[in-house]
């Protein structure tokens, strides 16, 4: 099994940006958390950041040839801007569950509406990092049960 976690703009500052909203882990040692606990269960997990959408993009096209299984992404600012972001998930098909540190729904109404909600298989918000692994440990659990 392959699981992807992808993280959008700004996610690169986290532990120095913004505490009050993100927390004080660094994106390395949440990445590396994530790392460990996919090889606990004998999945592979990668990790991909970026602050440009043509990465990101690209990254979710590279999964038709990788064997991604499932993609966990907090797509960040982009989850109130990016159809094309949305788009490319649709495009490739990997089922996804979208993930963000802060409840936005407690943040301004720019923040209430995702591009990506409906058509992931669920939405993790306000849990911190811990809603990352959440996530991860939910698509493994659909991976083991799916063989
Ligand atoms: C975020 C929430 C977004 O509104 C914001 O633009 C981010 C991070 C979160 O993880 O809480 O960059 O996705």
């Amino acid at each position: 099994g392959k699981i992807l976690v992808l993280h959008g703009p700004n996610l690169n500052l986290l532990g120095l940006r913004e505490p009050q909203h993100y927390g004080s882990s660094t994106l390395a040692s949440i990445n590396q958390q994530l790392i460990d606990l996919g090889a606990s269960q004998k999945v592979s997990v990668e990790t991909f950041q970026s602050n440009r959408e043509y990465e990101i993009i690209e990254r979710i096209h590279a999964t038709l040839q990788d064997g991604t299984d499932y993609i966990v992404i907090n797509p960040a600012a982009f989850t109130h801007t990016s159809v094309a972001i949305r788009d490319a998930l649709a495009g490739v098909k990997v089922p996804f569950v979208e993930v963000h540190l802060s409840n936005v729904h407690a943040r301004e109404t720019f923040r209430h509406h995702s591009y990506f909600s409906d058509l992931a298989i669920g939405v993790i918000c306000g849990l911190g990092a811990k809603g990352y692994a959440y996530a991860l440990e939910f698509v493994i659990d659909r991976l083991k049960s799916a063989k």
